[in-house]
């Protein structure tokens, strides 16, 4: 199937998905199988954090990119002042001519400078109208709209509102929408409400590509959304987890102190690092078979989830149920 708009345009690419950024779970194995079902593979800069493993994961995807069509990938940076490989991480891009970026949490604005110089396309992730004019501003391809649900940093609207909001703001500006879609019907209907396309976390997880544990993927088919609680242990900045034993145990907000600190404003960045790194360390540990201390992100839409199975599979069910979802609506609506 190939479905033609402002995204499959932009990217150029035939199907208007994004497999989206995924800390710890993107890996070449699932960006080449996105590339290869004519879709978007996007993963983080910071999967890639020691010495020399940007520049060799961005050059064997840059050879495949060669051998497929309709198909491409891109690279999340985290653009917050609290990464510290954020400034190292986007020269690689830049000289490796990553063909699209997803920015998050922060300011996109060197981002943008330095991909328009090669023609590359910018998405900034954004949750509310504030944010978004800025990255509009900044000259932003289009956005990443973050609703309710989403594996991750969520948003607080729902995409039935956040999607036509962003749409009557910024006109003609290209919006993916993102959070709690893993089927075609999901797709179908917020292309429906007017989004160039979609952005999927949570479904890649239990992928047969993905590296993480088989106890995590598992996690995900065998859990529901009210299995889903959020926590601001991780990053600082409230993210969804399943809630497991260990969740429990660290609890899923920050206490007094730490929260004095964080608000503080000259303790307020440093402190903000520390936990950073501290969930970094955490969520690594999780990914690793037989690890107890189980910390692992995932987003409403494990409800969804039945089954671990090949990328590729789980693109073309999705595709299959795009087109049985819209025979339906045809016969539905006359
Ligand atoms: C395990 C996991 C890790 C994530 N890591 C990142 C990340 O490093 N950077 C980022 O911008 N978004 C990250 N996200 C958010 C996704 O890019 C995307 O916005 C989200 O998964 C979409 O919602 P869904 O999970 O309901 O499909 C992560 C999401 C998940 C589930």
């Amino acid at each position: 199937m190939r479905i033609e708009n402002s995204l499959t345009r932009l990217l150029n690419i035939d199907f208007p998905m994004i497999m989206a950024p995924m800390f710890l779970v993107s890996n070449a194995g699932m960006m080449k199988a996105a590339m290869d079902n004519g879709t978007a593979g996007a993963f983080p800069s910071l999967n890639f954090r020691n010495e020399g493993e940007l520049e060799a994961i961005l050059d064997e995807l840059n050879k495949h990119l060669l051998t497929v069509k309709g198909g491409t990938y891109g690279v999340n940076l985290i653009v917050q002042k609290t990464n510290p490989l954020y400034v190292k991480h986007l020269e690689i891009c830049i000289a490796k001519k990553v063909p699209f970026f997803i920015t998050s949490l922060g300011s996109p604005k060197e981002v943008i400078l330095k991909a328009k110089t090669y023609g590359a396309k910018v998405f900034c992730d954004v949750t509310n109208i504030e944010h978004a004019q800025k990255c509009q501003d900044l000259g932003c391809d289009g956005f990443i709209a973050v609703g309710q649900g989403a594996g991750g940093h969520s948003g607080p609207y729902s995409l039935q509102v956040l999607v036509p909001s962003l749409m009557k703001h910024f006109p003609g500006k290209a919006v993916i929408a993102a959070g709690g879609i893993a089927t075609g019907e999901g797709i179908l209907s917020v292309l429906a409400l007017g989004a160039a396309g979609v952005s999927i976390g949570t479904r890649f997880i239990a992928c047969k590509e993905a590296t993480v544990s088989n106890e995590y993927k598992q996690a995900i088919v065998d859990s529901g959304m009210e299995d889903i609680v959020m926590t601001d242990r991780i990053s600082g900045t409230p993210s969804t987890v399943i809630n497991t034993a260990y969740a429990k145990k660290i609890g899923l907000h920050q206490n007094w102190f730490e929260r004095l600190l964080s608000n503080n404003s000259t303790t307020k960045k440093w402190f903000k690092m520390i936990v950073q790194i501290r969930g970094m360390k955490k969520l690594e540990k999780s990914i690793h078979p037989g690890n107890y201390k189980t910390l692992w992100i995932a987003g409403a839409s494990s409800e969804l989830i039945e089954e671990i199975l090949p990328c590729g599979e789980i693109i073309q069910r999705m595709k299959t149920e795009v087109e049985q979802a819209k025979e339906r609506m045809d016969v539905l609506i006359s």
